[in-house]
């Protein structure tokens, strides 16, 4: 298989033998480090979906690097790794996640237990279970349109989380989440859901954003107007 790998502004290839059904992208990148170019900077742990550690980009598709069989994306026996977008590239495959761990720390993206704690039933977990599945992987934050227009946008990512907690009645935010989720201009996403198409753990990011915007409107914690604007598109 051919390996075309972007570095900098060049795209080097590189020839793996022996690419298998199981082989997965990771282990491409371990050849091609461990065998034949030791210069070669990418980021990786687990080995399995847990880190979110190993984005990259192939073949246009953002995925986990230790997800991805690479027999199954590749396109005429070739491949083509690139780093993952809207964050700055450090080297090679390597980005800076700065940007989007300091939005969460503005979006106060953890539990904050309210007294006394009560008992959370299985079907009240429901509604926020998978939403508990995020691995801060970052590929939907990286595969977002919307900061070409807006740098202040929280990010698909953020939005996850102000739901996961929001839902959770032991969490002492309750709506003060929404007003932070306005805050993060949740407004001027623009449905496009290639945050849900992309995320590695089916979190339904889109559907949870939705509804945190219906239920913001409701309440009159975010405007209508602004909400229209956005939802078609004009405001964006
Ligand atoms: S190496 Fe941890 S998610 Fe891929």
């Amino acid at each position: 298989m051919i390996v075309k790998i972007k570095r900098g502004e060049d795209i080097q290839s590189y020839n793996v033998d022996n690419i298998e059904k199981r082989t997965t992208i990771l282990e491409v990148l371990e050849v091609v480090k461990f065998y034949i170019d030791p210069t070669l900077s990418y980021r990786a742990q687990c080995r399995a979906s847990i880190c979110g550690t190993c984005a990259v980009k192939v073949n246009g598709n953002t995925v986990l690097a230790c997800k991805t069989k690479a027999l199954d994306i590749a396109n005429n026996d070739e491949i083509l790794i690139e780093p993952i977008g809207n964050l700055p590239v450090i080297k090679d495959l390597v980005v800076d996640h700065g940007n989007f761990l300091d939005k969460l720390k503005l979006a106060k993206s953890w539990f904050i237990p309210k007294e006394p704690l009560e008992k959370v039933y299985p079907e009240e977990l429901e509604t926020y279970d998978k939403e508990t599945d995020c691995i801060l992987c970052g590929i939907c934050y990286s595969v977002c349109p919307v900061f070409q227009n807006d740098k202040n946008f929280g990010g698909p990512i953020n939005f996850v989380k102000i739901f996961r907690f929001w839902k959770d009645k032991n969490d002492a935010l309750g709506d003060e989440r929404i007003e932070i989720a306005k805050l993060n201009n949740i407004t001027s996403c623009i449905h496009c859901k290639y945050c849900t198409l992309s995320c590695p753990k089916q979190i339904q990011v889109e559907a949870d954003i939705l509804q945190l915007e219906f239920y913001g409107k409701q309440k009159g914690i975010i405007q209508q107007d602004q909400y229209i604007n956005n939802f078609f598109g004009f405001g964006f």
